[in-house]
This record gives C-alpha cells, sequence and structure tokens, in this order.
C-alpha cells in the first residue's frame, strides 16, 4: 500500500513524515534539506542554530538570528523552492518572539512549538503564510491550546503534533508517565483527535494530527494512520544518516546505545528528557556541574541560574563538538534497535517500498 501524502493548509508534502525538530545541530540544512527533498517535512532547530557561526559566543543572539536565513535558504537550495522546511522553536527559548518573527521574515513555511505551551504564537505569525503547530502530550493541553488560540485569535493550528512518551529530547509527561506503555498513548492519542475534531468544524478546516515518539518502521506509521493520524514525526532513526548535521562522534553514540543505556533525565527546562547514558548523566545524577558561561538560552523563566543542575546549552553544545561523552545526548527509546550508518533517501526506500533513485 502506499502511504498518502500530508496537506498542511495549501503545502502538501509527497509523504506523510515529518523530520522531528533536534537541537543543538544535530537537525541544521543538510538533513531538513535532505528529508524535503525525499519528500518529507524538514525540520531545522532554532535551538542555538548559530553555533558553528564565529560570533557566537559574543553574541549568541544575533548569530541565531542571522542563521535562521542562512540555514534555510541552504535547506531550501538543497529540495527545491517548492518544498516544506519549518523551524522548531522551544517556547522556553530567551526572546522567543523575535526567533518566531526572524523564521516569518524568512519565509518559513512552518513553526512548530513545544517544550510548553504557545499560546501567543498565532499573534508573532499573523498576516504570514507562515503555519504553525503547537506539540501537545494529552487532550487536556490540546484542548487549552486550541480553546485559547480560537477565542483569542478566532483561528486555529494548521497541524498538530502529538508527541508520545518514547520521544527523545524533552517530554511533555511526569517523570512517572514517561514510562507509559504505548498502548496506553494511543488510548489518549483517540482523545486528542476528538478534541482537534471540534476545531475542524468550528473552523471548517482540516487539522493534520501527527503523531511522535518511537516510531521506527513501515508498521509503526501504519499504526498511526489507522488511529487516524495524518502522518508521523520521526527524529532518532534521522540521526545515524550521513546527511544528519551532527558529527559522527555523536552518530557513534547512537550505534552504540543499548536499549540499558536509554535513560530518563532532568532537565533545568523543568522537563523530564529522553537521552542517552554516558559521563555526563552520570556526573550530574550525582553533582551539581558548573556553569562556565551563560549563552542566554533559556527565558529567566525556564532557568535559574543559581539552582539549576547544570547548563543545557554548554551540555548540549558538548556533544556535537566531539565531546559526547561530557554532554547530553537525547535520543527516543527506540535508538538501540538503530544498527548501522544510512542515507535519507535509504530511510524513505525502506518506509516507502520505492527506490532510493526515485528519493535521491
Ligand atoms: C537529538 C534530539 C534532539 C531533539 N531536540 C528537540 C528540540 O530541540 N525541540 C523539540 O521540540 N523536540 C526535540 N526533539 C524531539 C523530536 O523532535 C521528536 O519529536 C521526537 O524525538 C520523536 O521521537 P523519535 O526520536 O523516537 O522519533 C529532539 C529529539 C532528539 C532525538
Amino acid at each position: 500500500m502506499t502511504l498518502p501524502t500530508l496537506t498542511i493548509g495549501d503545502l502538501t508534502a509527497r509523504f506523510p513524515i515529518i523530520q522531528g525538530g533536534m537541537g543543538i545541530g544535530v537537525s541544521l540544512s543538510r538533513l531538513a534539506g535532505a528529508v524535503a527533498k525525499a519528500g518529507g517535512v524538514g525540520i531545522l532547530s532554532c535551538a542555538q542554530i548559530g553555533y558553528q557561526d564565529p560570533t557566537f559566543d559574543k553574541g549568541p543572539l544575533k548569530a541565531n538570528l542571522k542563521a535562521i536565513e542562512t540555514e534555510y535558504q541552504k535547506a531550501k537550495a538543497i529540495a527545491g523552492s517548492d518544498s516544506i522546511i519549518g523551524f522548531n522553536i522551544m517556547c522556553a527559548t530567551y526572546q522567543y518572539e523575535r526567533y518566531v518573527k526572524r523564521c516569518v521574515e524568512v519565509g518559513a513555511d512552518l513553526i512548530i512549538s513545544g517544550a510548553g505551551l504557545p499560546i501567543h504564537l498565532p499573534e508573532l505569525v499573523a498576516n504570514s503564510k507562515t503555519k504553525i503547530a503547537p506539540i501537545v502530550s494529552s487532550a487536556k493541553a490540546a484542548k487549552v491550546i486550541l480553546r485559547t488560540w480560537a477565542k483569542r485569535y478566532q483561528r486555529t493550528a494548521d497541524l498538530v503534533v502529538v508527541e508520545g512518551p518514547e520521544a527523545g529530547g524533552h517530554l511533555g509527561f511526569s517523570y512517572e508517565d514517561a514510562h507509559m506503555a504505548p498502548e496506553q498513548m494511543d488510548v489518549e492519542f483517540g482523545k486528542i483527535l476528538k478534541e482537534v475534531a471540534v476545531y475542524e468544524e468550528q473552523f471548517q478546516q482540516k487539522i493534520p494530527v501527527v503523531f511522535a515518539g518511537g516510531v521506527y518502521d513501515r508498521q509503526d506509521i501504519q499504526h498511526y494512520l489507522d488511529l487516524g493520524a495524518s502522518g508521523v514525526q520521526i527524529a532518532s532513526r534521522f540521526v545515524v544518516t550521513e546527511e544528519c548535521d551532527a558529527p559522527d562522534s555523536y552518530k557513534q553514540m547512537y550505534l552504540n546505545a543499548k536499549k540499558t543505556d536509554i535513560e530518563i533525565i532532568k532537565s533545568p527546562v523543568g522537563m523530564p528528557g529522553r537521552a542517552i547514558h554516558n559521563q555526563f548523566t552520570q556526573r550530574s545524577a550525582q553533582e551539581r556541574i558548573p556553569i562556565e558561561r551563560c549563552r542566554n538560552c533559556l527565558s529567566k523563566k525556564h532557568c535559574d541560574r543559581k539552582t539549576i543542575p547544570y547548563c543545557i546549552s554548554q551540555m548540549l553544545l558538548n556533544s556535537v563538538t566531539e565531546k559526547p561523552q561530557e554532554g547530553l545526548i537525547f535520543a527516543g527509546a527506540q535508538v538501540h534497535r538503530i544498527k548501522e550508518k544510512t542515507t535519507v533517501p535509504e530511510l524513505f526506500a525502506e518506509w516507502t517500498g520505492l527506490s532510493t533513485i526515485t528519493l535521491a
């Protein structure tokens, strides 16, 4: 059976596969461009997106706002002007509004926003073509966002990303619920679809809902399509591709990971996160790691420098700058199944049953 297309407003991707945003430096233009070129939706992570710019240390915000444009243009150059390239921006980001506005300015097709409730997102993209999607993990969160957007802005989401407990990175669950069985999440997913249907009816528009977290093979994709999803968002499987922007030392950590190496850690953002066990996770469980330099990644509300267990930017930067043992390596719950390096067209060939030549 062929996979359906994914329509988000007036945009249509050939395949219903969104590549999840991965910060810092894991999903930049090479990966997002390759995914969009193969027929999926490529997502650039805004988290310290300009970390390779020589001016980053002096002025992270300025370097990041500049990199939003260059990375977007590079991704579009790889994938073509008809491709769908979006950004992932965490709500907890310091100067969140400026990041959103910059993405709109450069012509972003889509903004996906989670790690908090993107309550003000509609007013930040007003009068633009940029589509918006909240990330939710419960029917309650979906209701709060969609109801607020309807009342306050008389609009709804262009897409909803539902992130389950098997996802990598920050999780929208309590530490206990992060171990929830996928079957239990399937029930919650059904409730979210019902919640979304209320707003499809009210606004007379289709709101595609995609599922993220632990989606590994074609069977998993089919499972969520059968439950009523319009597509899936996949992240971890894209990490060990040639096109992924992370260094080889990072990809090697994925290849070496065993099931017992997958941990739920405490993030300074105040949410649990899923990561690969290494010297960093061991150290952070035992002691507070001193902060070398603040790079202003999180809003003051989300980061109290006096009490945080470690600096999240510092640890994520360590992991992509050849110090993977000393850094935070986010990964989804199925990472231990990844056994070899591949390419983006090969992954799409596996999921779609088509040849790599038509997908390259
Ligand atoms: C290395 C890594 C970094 C991530 N960074 C972000 C991020 O910056 N913002 C975000 O909303 N989600 C982030 N995520 C979550 C993914 O976008 C995605 O929703 C999730 O990992 C899907 O599950 P999977 O990895 O099992 O496919 C990250 C995931 C990984 C594996």
